[in-house]
């Protein structure tokens, strides 16, 4: 039937036909090798995808100061200290994280202070004379030692919240105050204290202002209030806490800074010579 039907075909049509053949067994034969190409070129760009990944992920998990972390083109001491990672943080209004006050009465407890405390009281930090003299600014050799003082500045910005924190509660942390609470209980805004508060409001200022952290805080529905409100669980990426508080501790000043008073000269900076 079908070699009757081919016979029957007029000479032209059978001529087209095998025009026809050649130009889609032609086409087959570019279509064959532009897809190996494409299959090649993927196989490369996923090769390199993979490899730029990998190369990224791990600058950014060890912050190297070199290349990568754009965050630290100044030098800084503890920069191998930074790694980073993806935390999620709940919500904390109405659950307490360790560093809140008592649920009954609201108060801080000594086991908030504590927490408080333990996040940075090794703040002061030795460096040694090459670290020294690559900070951004002058720094001055501590006594009795070939090494020089420094501080990282996100213990000194958790020092300045927790002043702040303790300044909410001036009954229980009333030592604190002599300063800023006058005998009748009135207020001195021109005592040292509160030129320190003042101070630690605007040093967080500039630290957060400074990070621009861009996570992101999402409204969602709640139920006692019957409207969507600001949902407060993160997730972001941070630097990992402990590694910097590792760092602090093994950089621990040990002895209280006790400067002998004396002239400028009396004190080697680390831009000296
Ligand atoms: C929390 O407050 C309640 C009520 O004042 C008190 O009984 C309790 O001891 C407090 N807890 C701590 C850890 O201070
Ligand atoms: C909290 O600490 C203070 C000062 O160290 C101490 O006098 C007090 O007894 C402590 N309170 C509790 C509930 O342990
Ligand atoms: C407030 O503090 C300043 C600075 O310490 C002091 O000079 C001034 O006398 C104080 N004012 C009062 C009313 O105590």
């Amino acid at each position: 039937m079908s070699l009757k039907t081919y016979a029957a075909l007029p000479d032209e049509e059978a001529n087209n036909v095998r025009i026809e053949k050649g130009v889609s067994a032609h086409i087959e034969e570019v279509r064959k090798w532009t897809s190996s190409r494409f299959l090649h070129f993927t196989f490369l760009y996923t090769v390199i995808i993979c490899l730029s990944g990998m190369l990224l992920s791990n600058v950014l998990r060890n912050g190297s100061p070199m290349c990568g972390d754009i965050s630290q083109q100044l030098f800084s001491p503890a920069s191998s200290a930074i790694s980073y990672e993806i935390t999620t943080f709940g919500e904390n209004f109405y659950q307490k994280t360790p560093y809140m006050c008592n649920v009954t009465d609201g108060l801080p407890t000594n086991a908030t202070d504590k927490k408080w405390i333990d996040l940075y009281d090794f703040g002061n930090s030795w460096v040694t004379k090459d670290d020294a003299r690559q900070l951004t600014l002058d720094t001055v050799q501590l006594p009795n030692s070939d090494l020089y003082v420094t501080q990282l500045t996100v213990f000194h910005d958790l020092h300045c919240l927790n002043v702040l924190r303790k300044s909410l509660y001036p009954d229980r942390y009333m030592s604190d105050y002599d300063d800023f609470i006058n005998k009748d209980g009135s207020r001195n805004y021109t005592s040292v204290d509160a030129q320190h508060y003042d101070h630690c409001i605007d040093n967080l200022r500039r630290s957060i202002m400074c990070h621009g952290d861009v996570s992101t805080i999402s409204w969602s529905y709640n139920k006692y209030r019957r409207v969507p409100l600001p949902d407060l669980r993160l997730t972001k990426t941070c630097r990992n806490y402990d590694k910097l508080r590792e760092w602090g501790h093994e950089h621990e000043v040990m002895t209280a800074l006790k400067w002998k008073h004396g002239p400028e000269s009396a004190f080697k900076h680390s831009w000296d010579d």
